[in-house]
């Protein structure tokens, strides 16, 4: 069966799919984006990702390239032209075509649109989840603005091409004080000796994950006790557990870091009960 992505307007088999060579994503990375979990050919917590789509665009000043229920509308339909029913629907918006100059377009452009949708093995990342990953932690290189989901992801491409070198499958950031900050993709997590759930504020130095705040949600009605707040990689060497959160991954427990076990070196119970008990505090449409 072959691939179908939305692009500007168009439906097309993904190897006809093209974008202009003077899209303003293309040469400047000027765009955004968003990853969406599919479950049961349903896409997981769609309303916070467009609320957080908005806020990415705005905060770049680009405009919305179509009202919000046409974009959702377009997201369903990749997802069901092709036939995904467990994966991950991909949506990228960027600034728009223009002759390249670094500043924004004289005149207004459309904002370009591109969707696509594929499926996942998911017993194979039950099956990851079940063994767990390891993470290396490499020095923070990012801009400031990483609360904006823009896909200038060089840094990410990198920390994420060093720990798969180094065997690990995600990297974590840590800045200049020596915190963690999140991962190349997605959102980092431990769980103290008395077990509380640690994570750093989303105020700054990371994304304000979708995966994050819904599991907050399920932390409270779980009755456990969630901080937030910075943790060092020393902390997390001799956490009980660690994990990381993604839309594509949603808890996936961490069982090594820089080569050292987590506890045990298995993934621990706080991770696979909140990977367990994620879906039933996620919204479906
Ligand atoms: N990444 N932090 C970073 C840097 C990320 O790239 C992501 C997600 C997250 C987690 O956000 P969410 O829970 O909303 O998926 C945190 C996506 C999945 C990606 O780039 O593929």
């Amino acid at each position: 069966m072959s691939r179908i992505a939305y692009v500007n307007g168009r439906y097309r088999d993904i190897r006809d799919a093209s974008v202009n060579i003077e899209d303003r994503g293309y040469q400047f990375s000027d765009g955004v984006y968003e990853v969406c979990e599919v479950r049961g050919g349903k896409i997981v917590d769609l309303p916070r990702h467009m609320t957080r789509l908005q806020r990415s665009l705005r905060e770049l000043q680009i405009a919305m390239p179509m009202q919000l229920t046409s974009l959702e509308a377009v997201i369903h339909e990749v997802t069901r032209r092709n036939r995904v029913t467990y994966g991950i629907v991909y949506l990228q918006v960027t600034r728009g075509v223009a002759r390249r100059d670094h500043a924004f377009p004289a005149q207004a452009v459309r904002p370009a649109v591109v969707v696509t949708a594929r499926s996942l093995n998911f017993d194979k990342n039950q099956e990851t989840a079940a063994r767990g990953i390891g993470v290396i932690t490499i020095p923070e290189n990012r801009w400031p603005r990483v609360d904006i989901k823009s896909v200038a992801l060089l840094p990410n491409v990198l920390a994420k091409q060093q720990a798969r070198e180094k065997g690990a499958y995600e990297a974590w950031f840590v800045d200049s004080d020596g915190h963690v900050t999140e991962g190349a993709s997605s959102n980092a997590w431990i769980v103290t000796g008395d077990g509380k759930v640690v994570t750093r504020s989303a105020d700054q130095g990371i994304l304000a994950g979708v995966t994050r705040a819904v599991l907050r949600d399920v932390i409270a009605s779980l009755q456990m006790s969630l901080e937030e707040r910075p943790f060092t990689p020393a902390e997390a060497y001799g956490a009980a557990e660690a994990f990381v959160t993604a839309s594509s991954q949603i808890v996936m427990p961490v069982v090594t870091i820089d080569s050292r076990p987590v506890a045990d070196g298995k993934p621990g119970p706080v991770a696979t009960r909140l990977r367990e008990q994620f879906h039933r505090f996620s919204a479906f449409s």
